[in-house]
C-alpha cells in the first residue's frame, strides 16, 4: 500500500532533533525526512534563495505523497513559510498543508518567563526576519525579545565540531553578547534546530538561573494538537511506523552523522535538488 507520510524538512541535520521527538511521541505515524545538506547552512542566505530551496523541498515532499509538511527549520519557517502558504500552496494543491515552527514556539514561550525578557538565539536569517519578535508580540505583548545571531553555531554542528574548543569559544562569545544587552533575561530560546546539539556547551556558559528552551517537545505537542483538531488530515497520513531519510548530499555521511542528532542509526538515500 502506498505510504502518505508527514514530511519533515531542514537545511541539514538540525530537523532530526525535532523528528526524534515527533517519532517518539507519534510512533505509528509515517515520517519522511529531507536534509538539504548540500546547500546548508541556510542561515546566512538571502530571502530569495531560502524561499527557492524550501519551495523545491516542499514540491518534492508532495511528489512523495505527503499531505502535510513540517518545516523543522526556523530559518525556512521565518523566511519562506508565509509566501509558500499564501502564494504557492493554492496553486499546487490546496488540500495539502505546510506548517512551520516559529509560531508554535512563540505561542508557548510566555509560560517559561517570569521577568518577561526572553533571549532568542538563532541564525542571522531568523533574527533579521524579526519573526520571533512579531509572533511573540502577538501572543504576549508584554514580553520583550532580545535577539542574538550566532553564525558559527550551525557550521560547528554540521561539521561535527560541537564538542571542540572552537565550540567553547563561539558559544561563550554569543551568550555573553546576549546577556550583556539585558541583565533580566530569564529564558533563552534556542530558535535553531541545530542548537540542541550544543546544549552541553550552552549549559556550561549560561547562568543556571536562566531557562534554556528547545523546540522538539513544543513542536511535537503542537503537531499532535493540530492533528486532533484536523482529523481529516490525520486520516490521510498512513500509520505503519515507517521512517525514511533523504539528503541532498552524500548519503553515507548523512547516515553516520544523523545518529548524533536522531539518537539512532539511519539509512539515507540521495535526492538531487538543482
Ligand atoms: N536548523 C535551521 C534552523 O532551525 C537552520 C540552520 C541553517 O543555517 O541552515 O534555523
Amino acid at each position: 500500500m502506498q505510504q502518505t507520510p508527514i514530511g519533515v524538512f531542514d537545511s541539514g541535520y538540525g530537523g532530526l532533533t525535532i523528528l526524534r521527538k515527533l517519532t517518539a511521541q507519534m510512533p505509528s505515524h509515517d515520517f519522511i525526512y529531507l536534509g538539504d545538506n548540500a546547500r546548508a547552512p541556510y542561515g546566512t542566505r538571502s530571502f530569495e534563495t531560502i524561499y527557492k530551496y524550501t519551495l523545491q523541498a516542499v514540491k518534492w515532499f508532495f511528489e512523495q505523497g505527503c499531505p502535510l509538511v513540517v518545516l523543522a527549520c526556523n530559518t525556512a519557517s521565518a523566511k519562506a513559510l508565509r509566501t509558500i502558504q499564501q502564494n504557492d500552496l493554492p496553486k499546487m494543491d490546496s488540500s495539502k498543508r505546510v506548517l512551520g515552527i516559529v509560531r508554535p514556539t512563540s505561542e508557548v514561550i510566555g509560560s517559561f518567563t517570569e521577568t518577561r525578557k526572553v533571549g532568542v538565539m538563532a541564525t542571522r536569517g531568523t533574527v533579521l526576519s524579526e519573526s520571533y519578535k512579531i509572533e511573540i508580540k502577538k501572543s504576549f505583548p508584554d514580553i520583550e525579545v532580545i535577539q542574538e545571531y550566532c553564525p558559527m553555531w550551525v557550521p560547528l554542528v554540521e561539521n561535527n565540531e560541537f564538542d571542540s574548543p572552537g565550540a567553547d569559544y563561539f558559544v561563550k562569545k554569543h551568550i555573553k553578547e546576549l546577556l550583556k544587552r539585558d541583565q533580566n533575561i530569564d529564558t533563552v530560546l534556542l530558535a535553531c534546530t541545530h542548537y540542541p546539539l550544543l546544549m552541553e556547551k550552552i549549559k556550561e556558559y549560561m547562568p543556571v538561573s536562566i531557562k534554556i528552551v528547545e523546540q522538539g517537545n513544543i513542536v511535537t505537542a503542537s503537531l499532535i494538537n493540530y492533528l486532533a483538531r484536523h482529523p481529516d488530515m490525520d486520516d490521510r497520513i498512513t500509520k505503519f511506523s515507517s521512517r525514511k531519510f533523504y539528503t541532498t548530499d552524500d548519503p553515507t555521511n548523512f547516515s553516520e552523522q544523523a545518529a548524533i542528532f536522531y539518537g539512532q542509526h539511519v539509512k539515507a538515500d540521495k535526492v538531487e535538488m538543482l
